[in-house]
């Protein structure tokens, strides 16, 4: 069976793409430093697969703890999640964004080397793109200035994979993700922000459930349809599958640095997210509004063709659906 070193699995996005990739006959070694995540997560994941996991608590700037995991275990690809995420926290302290994100990626590189592992999937963003000169937003749009110190760290990381695939023929998937949000349909994993959340829909689930008092929609002013900050939503699950089918995908790609958009292809607007969420949970999310935040871009969302085209991959799940599993997941930690 064949080995798949997960980095940041124990992560939102990590978490249900263990799953997914256990579904689908792989074996996942899960790799976490848990600094924004949680150890039961194992357990669950156990529960959900009915299968034992492989879990190293380790943090990927420690090369010789991580040499020894490639040692100990035949690794085949590794799928690289394990990265800070947070645009505004970026913002205000851009070193720690800098010197995680980027340094990981090199220890990676390295270790993967000396190891002889030469496939990797890389966990990018739409952020990659800065304020798009044209939307839908496709895979050849010239990369902009990024809107804060994240943004650049993921086009950073990115730039050194591609340098990689021609220097060390390293096999490179970058999927840029647009705003992934739900949960797993069992309602046992799911989104888990330590401390204040802060993404729109675990925010907003937090209001919901009385545990903060309001949500605050940063900006009125944008040049949208309802003033509000245009997004482009994708379901957790299918991110997930994004990943599996990606693997499998991996060898027949022709070229060694591949990036791909993940998204709906639609975009939707902070108020019609807090509307739907209300409708299909039938809860209230009280809100007010605040001024922009410091790194947003005004309107995103992707053409995600070349995905659909070259990996066979579409989304499945509907905007209603994402937000009615998010509010379960929440329900669930009451
Ligand atoms: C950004 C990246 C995305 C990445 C994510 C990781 C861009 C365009 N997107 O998402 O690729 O996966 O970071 O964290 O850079 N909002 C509020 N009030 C809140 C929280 C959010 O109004 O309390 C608004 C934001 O201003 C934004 C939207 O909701 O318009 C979504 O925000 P968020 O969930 O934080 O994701 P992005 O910043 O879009």
């Amino acid at each position: 069976m064949k080995k798949i070193l997960v980095t940041g699995g124990l992560g939102y996005i990590g978490s249900h793409t263990a799953l997914s990739l256990i579904e689908k006959g792989y074996d996942p070694i899960l790799l976490d430093n848990l600094s924004n995540s949680e150890q039961f997560i194992v357990d669950r994941l156990e529960s959900l697969s009915k299968k034992k996991i492989k879990f190293y608590n380790s943090d990927l700037s420690d090369e010789l703890a991580l040499n020894q995991i490639f040692s100990d275990n035949e690794i085949d690809s590794v799928i690289h999640f394990a990265a800070f995420k947070a645009v505004g926290e970026s913002v205000a302290n851009p070193i720690k964004y800098f010197s995680n994100n980027i340094n990981s990626l090199s220890s990676l590189i390295k270790v993967m080397n000396n190891n002889k592992c030469k496939k990797i999937i890389f966990s990018s963003s739409c952020t990659v793109y800065g304020e798009p000169k044209k939307i839908p937003v496709d895979e050849k749009a010239k990369i902009q200035k990024a809107h804060s110190p994240y943004g650049e760290t993921k086009q950073i990381c990115e730039s050194m994979l591609e340098h990689s695939a021609s220097a060390y023929d390293l096999k490179v998937i970058s999927l840029r993700y647009f705003n992934p949000i739900g949960a797993h349909d069992s309602g046992v994993i799911g989104e888990l922000p330590i401390g204040t959340p802060q993404n729109l829909i675990p925010f907003i689930c937090q209001v919901a459930a009385g545990i903060r008092d309001k949500l605050l929609v940063w900006g009125k002013d944008y040049d949208t349809y309802d003033g509000t900050a245009i997004r482009d939503y994708i379901d957790i699950n299918d991110l997930a599958d994004a990943h599996v089918i990606s693997l499998a995908k991996h060898d027949a790609l022709e070229d060694n640095f591949n990036v791909f958009n993940l998204g709906s292809g639609s975009g939707t607007s902070v108020l019609e997210i807090i509307e739907t969420f209300e409708k299909v949970n039938g809860v209230k999310v009280n809100y007010e509004y605040a001024d922009r935040r410091l790194g947003d871009v005004e309107k995103i969302y992707c053409d995600p063709s070349k995905a659909n085209r070259l990996l066979n991959w579409n989304t499945k799940r509907s905007l209603e659906e994402s937000l009615k599993t998010a509010w379960r997941w929440q329900e669930n930690l009451l």
